[in-house]
């Protein structure tokens, strides 16, 4: 069975891009076979893989999610491999700014997203599939999370982290009454500053949601991520070794463990 989830919050900044390459590199290093969607038009998730050339050579090039959707074609001729094993990306496009105009007058404009991935879901190649949302709440959004199994909301330890995610429930909700498969997984907590005593708070409020998992492992400030996005890679493959590394591993093994709990 292929498991899809996307990392959807409207809050911009909240470390959507970096749990999703993160998470999918560290499934794959445990043996999962992964395909990632670049679903923003800031190309960070394809930024997380390839170097800034390849990535505008995408781009710009018919290769892409945008011109996939906009012409509704079959998802899975526009897979490109990463260099990791068991790891797959669908790169993004700047024009991804003005797919809520291309999906404006399309038939069925919300289930879009889901038509061209039905055959790689149904094929099963994938264990996984992630995709990475854009900090927006509006059509394209909702194909994405129609289109997917699981949503995680990565959320920062600050107080506008907080603020926001009531909307992001309410969108949440209206979602599922056209996707009843669909299901939140869990709230990961990120860019956690232990120096600041405020991050205490924003994980206690969080653990006051009546029926939403919190990930148990929160993800700390650590420059090695900024250091190893400059180097395009995910700091699980860049610093195996560092704090971020290894609290991703960890994340990634509860994702991986969701369905046994
Ligand atoms: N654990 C971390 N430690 C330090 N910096 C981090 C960490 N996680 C994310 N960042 C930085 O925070 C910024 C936002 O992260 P990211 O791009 O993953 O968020 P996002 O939710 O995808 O943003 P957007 O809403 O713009 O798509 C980036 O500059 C990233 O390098
Ligand atoms: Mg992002």
């Amino acid at each position: 069975m292929t498991t899809t989830i996307c990392f959807a919050n409207n809050k911009g900044g909240s470390g959507k891009s970096t749990s999703c390459s993160n998470i999918g590199y560290a499934l794959s290093a445990m043996g999962k076979k992964v395909l990632m969607i670049d679903g923003d038009m800031q190309l960070n998730l394809s930024l997380s893989f390839f170097d800034e050339d390849d990535v505008l050579a995408y781009a710009s090039s018919g290769e892409n999610l945008y011109e996939a959707i906009k012409n509704q074609k079959d998802l899975t001729d526009y897979i490109i491999h990463t260099k990791y094993e068991n790891l797959d990306l669908i790169p993004s496009s700047t024009l991804m700014s003005s797919i809520e105009y291309e999906l404006f007058t399309k038939w069925q404009r919300e289930f879009i997203l889901k038509k061209c991935l039905k055959s790689i879901q149904e094929s099963e190649v994938y264990d996984y599939i992630l995709i990475d949302a854009p900090p927006t709440l509006g059509g394209w959004v909702m194909n994405i999370l129609i289109a997917s199994d699981y949503l995680i909301i990565p959320v920062e330890a600050s107080p506008w982290g907080l603020f926001g995610l009531a909307n992001m429930f309410e969108y949440f909700r209206a979602v599922q009454e056209m996707a009843p498969n669909l299901k939140l997984m869990g709230i990961a907590v990120t860019k956690v500053d232990m120096r600041k005593s405020y991050f205490k708070q924003t994980i206690e409020t969080l653990h006051e949601l009546e029926g939403v998992h919190i990930f148990d492992s929160c993800i700390r400030v650590d420059s090695s991520v900024e250091w190893s996005q400059d180097n395009s890679a995910p700091v699980v493959a860049y610093k195996k070794s560092s704090r971020s590394a290894k609290e991703y591993m960890e994340l990634a093994k509860e994702v991986e463990n969701y369905g046994s709990r």
